[in-house]
C-alpha cells in the first residue's frame, strides 16, 4: 500500500496544483464518520453499564452487588462478563485489522469502508436487539469488526485524498470524530438513563444512524488515486485525480503517486523490510506510542466515566452529566492540537501533557486513598474537585498522547514500510485497548485508588520515553525523516551505522521530482 508522494527526492515539499474542492470536503467529512462511530462504541458502553434496567436484564449478579454498593466502593461493578461487554469489541477489531490491511490493499479503501460499515450496522441491530447475553456479545463483536475496517482504511483514504498542504490537519480530524462520538455517547446516555426499561436499547440503537450514513455516503465517495494506481487502474486514477483537485493540469501530482506505488512496489515483503535493523528506531516508537497512549488510563475514564463517578459518590444522574462534561472537554482540547501541533511541535506537547497527567492522576489518587474508603462517599466538595481534575487530565490527553499517537507513527516511517508499520500501530492499540477496557474494573476492585498511582506511574515512564528518545519530527518532510531525523538522533543513529538504501536508484524518477 503506498500513500500519494507529495515530496520530492530531497524531501522537499512539492506545490501541486489544485482546490480543495466541496466533493473532498464531502468524502473528508463521510469517511470520518468511521472516526465517530469508533468514539460512540467507546463512550456508550461505560454509561450503558451503569444503567439498572441493562444489568437486570444481561448481568443480574452486577446489579445485585449494586444495591448493596455500600459494602465495597471499588468493587461493585468488577465482573468479568461486563467487563467482557466492553472489551470484546477491541480484540475483534484487533484481529479485524490485520484482515482490513489485506483488503485495503487488494479491493481498496472504498470497499474496506463499505465493509465496515455493513459491520457496524450488523452490530448495531444486534447489541440494540439482544435478548441475551450471547446476542449482546456478537454484536459487539461485529461493531469491533466495523472498527478494525474503519480504523484501517479511513486515515489512509484521509491522506490519500487531502491536498498535501492540509494531510496534517486531516489527520487529525480522524481523531477529532473519535472525540465527536464519545461526547454524542455521553449525551445519549444522559438522556436515556431515564428512559425505562429500554433506554440503553436507544443508546446501543441511536449507533445505527452514523452506520447508515457511512454506508450510504459511502456509495458516493470515491476511491483514492493512489489506491488506483496501485491496482493498476492507472487510467481511472487520474480521472479521479483531475476530480477531486478540480483542475485540469494534475500531471505533476499523477507521475509523483505512479513513482510512489513503484517505489513501494520494489519492497516485496514490507514486512520483512520492517523486521530488519534499520526499521527498529520507528516500530519502537509506534508500538510504545499506543502502549503509553492506553497507559496514560485515558480509557478508564471513557468507557468507565459514569461508573468512577458513582464511585466517588455522585448519582447515576450527575455520574452521567459528569461524563458529558469529560467528553466536551475532550473534544474542544483535540481543537487545540489542530493549531499547535506544527508550532509547538510534538516533544513539547507530549511532555506539557505528561506533567499535568501526572499531576491530575496523582491528587486524584491522594484524594480517594484519603477519604474514599470501602464504604462510604466523598463529600460532594471533594467529588466536584475529582470531576475537575479528570477534565484537565482529559484536557492534556486530547492535545497530545490522543491526537499524536495516531499522528507520529504515521509520519515517522519510510515510505516503503509506512502502512505495514501504520497496522502495527493500529493492532498494538487495539490491544492495549481491549486490556484495559478488560482489567480496568478488577484493577479498581483490588488496587483501589492505587490504580491513579498506577498510571501516574506509566506517565512517569512515558515522559521519560519521550524526552530522551522521541526526536521531534515537527516540520521535517516525511521522505527526509531517515537522513535528518533518525540518523542525526544521539541513540537511534547506531541502527545507521551499516546503513545502505535499498531502493532501487535506477529508476526514472519524474523530472518535477528531482
Ligand atoms: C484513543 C482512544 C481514546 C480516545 C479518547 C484515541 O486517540 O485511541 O483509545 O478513547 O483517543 O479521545
Amino acid at each position: 500500500m503506498a500513500p500519494a508522494i507529495v515530496l520530492n527526492q530531497h524531501g522537499d515539499m512539492l506545490e501541486f496544483e489544485g482546490r480543495i474542492t466541496i466533493y473532498v470536503v464531502v468524502c473528508v467529512i463521510i469517511a470520518a464518520f468511521g472516526g465517530l462511530m469508533f468514539g460512540y462504541d467507546i463512550g456508550i458502553s461505560g454509561g450503558v453499564t451503569s444503567m439498572d434496567d441493562f444489568l437486570k436484564e444481561f448481568f443480574p449478579i452486577v446489579y445485585r452487588r449494586k444495591q448493596h454498593a455500600h459494602e465495597n466502593n471499588y468493587c461493585k461493578y468488577d465482573d468479568q462478563s461486563l467487563q467482557l461487554f466492553t472489551s470484546s469489541l477491541y480484540i475483534a477489531a484487533l484481529i479485524a485489522s490485520f484482515v482490513a490491511s489485506r483488503a485495503c490493499t487488494r479491493f481498496g479503501r472504498k470497499p474496506t469502508i463499505q465493509i465496515a460499515s455493513i459491520f457496524f450496522i450488523l452490530g448495531v441491530i444486534l447489541t440494540a436487539c439482544a435478548v441475551n447475553l450471547v446476542m449482546l456479545i456478537f454484536g459487539r463483536i461485529f461493531l469491533g469488526f466495523g472498527v478494525g475496517f474503519a480504523n484501517q482504511a479511513v486515515p489512509l483514504f484521509l491522506s490519500e485524498l487531502a491536498p498535501a498542504k492540509i494531510r496534517g490537519a486531516l489527520n487529525i480530524m480522524f481523531q477529532l470524530f473519535i472525540t465527536i462520538g464519545i461526547f454524542i455517547a455521553n449525551m445519549v446516555n444522559y438522556f436515556t438513563a431515564n428512559l425505562h426499561p429500554y433506554g440503553w436499547r436507544i443508546s446501543l440503537g441511536i449507533a445505527g444512524w452514523p452506520a447508515a450514513l457511512l454506508l450510504f455516503g459511502s456509495l458516493i465517495i470515491c476511491e483514492t488515486p493512489t489506491s488506483l494506481i496501485e491496482r493498476q487502474k492507472v487510467e481511472e486514477g487520474r480521472k479521479i485525480l483531475k476530480k477531486i483537485r478540480g483542475v485540469d493540469n494534475i500531471d505533476n501530482e499523477f507521475d509523483s503517486i505512479v513513482y510512489a506505488s513503484e517505489m513501494a512496489r520494489q519492497v516485496k515483503n514490507p514486512f520483512r523490510k520492517l523486521m530488519k535493523k534499520s526499521s527498529r528506531p520507528q516500530l519502537v516508537i509506534a508500538i510504545w506510542l499506543q502502549v503509553f497512549q492506553q497507559f496514560t488510563g485515558i480509557n478508564a475514564i471513557m468507557f468507565y466515566a459514569p461508573v468512577l463517578f458513582q464511585t466517588v459518590g455522585f448519582g447515576s444522574d450527575a455520574a452521567l452529566l459528569s461524563a458529558v462534561i469529560t467528553g466536551l472537554v475532550n473534544v474542544f482540547s483535540t481543537l487545540v492540537s489542530v493549531y499547535a501541533v506544527d508550532k509547538a511541535g510534538r516533544r513539547v506537547l507530549l511532555l506539557e501533557a505528561a506533567v499535568q497527567m501526572f499531576i491530575t492522576q496523582s491528587i486524584i489518587g491522594v484524594i480517594l486513598a484519603l477519604d474514599l474508603k470501602v464504604t462510604g462517599s466523598l463529600s460532594r466538595v471533594e467529588a466536584s474537585i475529582v470531576v475537575v481534575l479528570v477534565c484537565v487530565y482529559v484536557m492534556g490527553f486530547a492535545w497530545s498522547w490522543g491526537p499524536l499517537g495516531w499522528l507520529i507513527p504515521s509520519e515517522i516511517f519510510p515510505l516503503e514500510t509506512r502502512t505495514a508499520g501504520f497496522a502495527f500501530a493500529v493492532s498494538t492499540n487495539m490491544l492495549f485497548t481491549f486490556i484495559i477496557a478488560q482489567a480496568f474494573l478488577s484493577m479498581l476492585c483490588h488496587m483501589q485508588a492505587g490504580i491513579f498511582f498506577f498510571f501516574a506511574a506509566w506517565i512517569v515512564i512515558m515522559g521519560v520515553f519521550a524526552f530522551f528518545l522521541l526526536p521531534e519530527t515537527k516540520g521535517v518532510p516525511v521522505d527526509s525523516m531517515v537522513d535528518r531525523v533518525w540518523k542525526r538522533h544521539w541513540f537511534w543513529k547506531r541502527f545507521y551505522d551499516d546503513y545502505i538504501d535499498e531502493k532501487n536508484t535506477n529508476m526514472t524518477i519524474p523530472p518535477h521530482m528531482t
